[in-house]
């Protein structure tokens, strides 16, 4: 890859996707496509076929999909499994069509067995069942990895790279406590407590579940990384700042940075989700890659970021 490939963004409008455009414009990458959902609606095999055969991108980062909370999890486990399987499927099929040089899919954590020892290497992907509430989700993730696996198998090893980022958040994240995720949810739930003068504000679960966060920018220079190193012969590659923190924790450090001084309380009845999810970062380490954004920095980026725009 150099600074004049095509190169493909689907879903630049989300939460990765709009931080690799960032990055990678900073970087004078001059030839990026990022078409919308309006011009590419990725459930549309037709549609994405024709796009990919006119734009011949060289290299596709597949950030599109449906992402969300437990509560959306819970609610909506066809949507995942089926919105994501099939993106997946025309995507990659596209991809290989046009015969693209590297196609980076991202993974989840979700996929790891929820008993899984702890912190999660990439070998132990498939060797025990995920998290119930996060399953449809989950699975259509592994399907992604295998896809991968299979596409590098049959075809040309190395093109297909699946990168698993722990959970993500930044710009353009998700601010809508039903949908979004821990820290997104937290930052609006926590503003809205401070802008109405609430006294107490409460959380689901028991605030004990300990979860490991990547700032945005981390996960694109993770992927620029990959797509610029080829002495890389791994498939599947964890993306993570190697500790955690727990929930508590978490609400804790984002009331400072929104200022909110309440009281916090626990709905304990509202389920907890995996109680650890800490991946282990050692091969992209080892491949020259290291997160540089800080807890605090990194919300405090999103909190001004979403009082600029949402708030
Ligand atoms: N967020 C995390 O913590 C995290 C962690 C690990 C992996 N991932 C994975 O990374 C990928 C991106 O996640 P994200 O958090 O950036 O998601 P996001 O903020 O929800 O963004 C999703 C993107 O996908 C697009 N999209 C969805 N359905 C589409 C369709 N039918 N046609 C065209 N575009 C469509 C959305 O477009 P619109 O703006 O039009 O809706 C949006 O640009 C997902 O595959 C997710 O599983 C996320």
């Amino acid at each position: 890859m150099d600074l004049t490939s095509r190169i493909l963004i689907v879903g630049s409008t989300g939460l990765i996707g709009s931080a690799c455009l960032r990055y990678f414009q900073a970087y004078h990458y001059t030839n990026l496509l990022t078409p919308s959902r309006q011009e590419v609606d990725l459930l549309d095999k037709e549609i994405v076929d024709h796009y990919f055969k006119k734009h011949k991108p060289e290299v596709v980062i597949l950030a599109a999909g449906v992402v969300g909370g437990i509560h959306y999890n819970k609610t909506y486990p066809a949507d995942f499994i089926n919105r994501n399987l099939t993106i997946q499927l025309n995507v990659f099929q596209a991809a290989q069509q046009v015969g693209v040089d590297k196609l980076v899919f991202l993974g989840s954590s979700c996929m790891y067995p929820r008993e899984c020892t702890q912190p999660m290497h990439e070998e132990m992907l498939l060797t025990g069942i995920p998290e119930p509430t996060s399953m449809s989700y989950a699975l259509s993730k592994l399907a992604g990895v295998q896809m991968c696996r299979a596409y590098n198998q049959q075809y040309n090893q190395g093109r297909y790279i699946a990168l698993i980022p722990n959970s993500t958040y930044g710009p353009h994240d998700d601010f809508d406590p039903k949908t979004g995720h821990v820290i997104s949810s937290l930052i609006a739930k926590m503003h809205h407590a401070k802008i109405s003068h609430s006294a107490s504000l409460t959380l689901w679960g028991t605030g004990n579940p300990r979860r490991e966060f990547v700032y945005s920018a981390d996960v694109a220079s993770a992927i620029m990384h990959i797509l610029t190193n080829n002495n890389s012969e791994e498939s599947v590659l964890n993306v993570g700042v190697g500790c955690d923190w727990s929930i508590k924790e978490i609400a804790e450090i984002v009331a400072k940075i929104v200022g909110y001084q309440g009281e916090i309380k626990w709905d304990t009845s509202k389920p907890d989700g995996a109680p650890r999810k800490l991946l282990n970062s050692r091969k992209m380490n080892e491949l020259g890659w290291k997160p540089t954004v800080d807890i605090h920095q990194g919300i405090q980026h999103t909190y001004e970021w979403y009082c600029e725009t949402l708030a």
